[in-house]
């Protein structure tokens, strides 16, 4: 089992398959994609290998992101080799969802378990703003399908908090929890590389929504030991629940169950720390030992925490590098 020098064990893979996005999110690529450097993504047969290698050292779910992933056109194929890799539990799907619909019925027959979509509002225009894609309509319907699918996907939802675009507006998502079987998790902002400033002007402590759920009743639901790092909350009158995610909030990495591989097969240790460590020449042949044993290795170096506090942000200039 993949353990570090602080006790900590993961059970979780984020695994990013490219880092290219077609949105433009504003806390993200307000600019759009920009294309410097190596586009040369894992191929499956990597993939699997990472797949395999940290199965076989423990980890039960593999969490495919990007970029946005669905921008590979063998995106069901990559589902169906980790989704078949011994020892993997369940494959989930980080995605901007813009073309849900369609592509859902793919990602289901290749036997994906849970689908995490972002929606920064619920006002279709207030989301063209924030995104720079009118979308929100069809990503709506895309969540109805998945809720209603034979085999449906565990759907949550992310919601970036943002002063100004988002955060004087809880109502509207409540409104939407009374009847939609979803976790929402509201996501404090968080400072990278590239959006100093808009982290200074749109920040907001998840802290008072989370008093203000307790007041109306909402009740916290008992974790477990592969759930991430977000504080989940019920209420008897809603189908939806509730997540906050506040990476700001004292403890938030001692929870910390989940290693990060990069679409050129980097590992990262945190989210926030220094470039990526390659696995990238372990990766090319079938005998896994010398990858695990590198992986095991690279793991001595992860840290207690990040240092988001300090404002030091490490080499991450955005999200779309390494899929939140
Ligand atoms: N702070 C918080 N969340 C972010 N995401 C992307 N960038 C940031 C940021 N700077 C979110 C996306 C997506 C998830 C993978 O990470 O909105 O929901
Ligand atoms: Fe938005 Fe995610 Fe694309 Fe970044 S990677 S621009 S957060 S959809």
């Amino acid at each position: 089992m993949l353990t570090d020098n602080f006790g900590r064990r993961f059970y979780y893979l984020r695994l990013s398959i490219t880092d290219v996005c077609n949105f433009r999110c504003n806390y993200c690529l307000p600019d759009g994609y920009e294309c410097n450097g190596e586009r040369d993504f894992l191929k499956l047969t990597e993939i699997s290998r990472v797949a395999k290698a940290f199965s076989q050292l423990g980890t039960e779910k593999i969490r495919i992101t990007g970029g946005e992933p669905s921008l590979r056109k063998d995106l069901p194929e990559i589902i169906s080799t980790c989704k078949q890799t011994q020892g993997i539990k369940k494959v989930a799907l980080t995605t901007n969802g813009f073309k849900l619909p369609t592509h859902l019925p793919s990602w289901l027959d290749a036997g994906i378990d849970a689908i995490n979509v972002s929606i920064d509002s619920l006002d279709p225009r207030q989301f063209h703003t924030i995104t720079g894609h009118n979308k929100l309509n069809t990503i709506l319907k895309g969540i109805d399908m998945a809720l209603s699918a034979n085999n449906a996907p565990t759907v949550k939802v992310n919601t970036v908090l943002m002063r100004e675009y988002n955060a004087y507006d809880i109502q509207s998502y409540l409104d939407w929890l009374k009847d939609t079987p979803v976790t929402l998790r509201f996501i404090e902002l968080m400072q990278t590389g590239d959006n100093k400033e808009f982290f200074d002007a749109q920040h907001v402590q998840g802290a008072r929504i989370k008093q203000n759920l307790i007041l109306a009743g909402w009740l916290p639901v008992i974790s477990d030991k592969s759930s991430g790092p977000a504080q989940e909350f019920y209420h008897p009158d809603y189908q939806g629940k509730i997540g906050l995610i506040m990476p700001y909030s004292k403890d938030f990495c001692n929870t910390c169950n989940r290693l990060r591989v990069s679409s050129q097969g980097k590992l990262h240790l945190c989210l926030f720390g220094e470039s990526g460590l390659s696995l990238r020449e372990q990766l090319q042949c079938d005998d896994l030992e010398p990858l695990k044993a590198q992986i095991v290795s690279l793991l001595g170096d992860k840290k207690a925490t990040h240092f988001l506090h300090e404002k030091i942000t490490g080499a991450t200039k955005h999200l779309a590098m390494l899929g939140g």
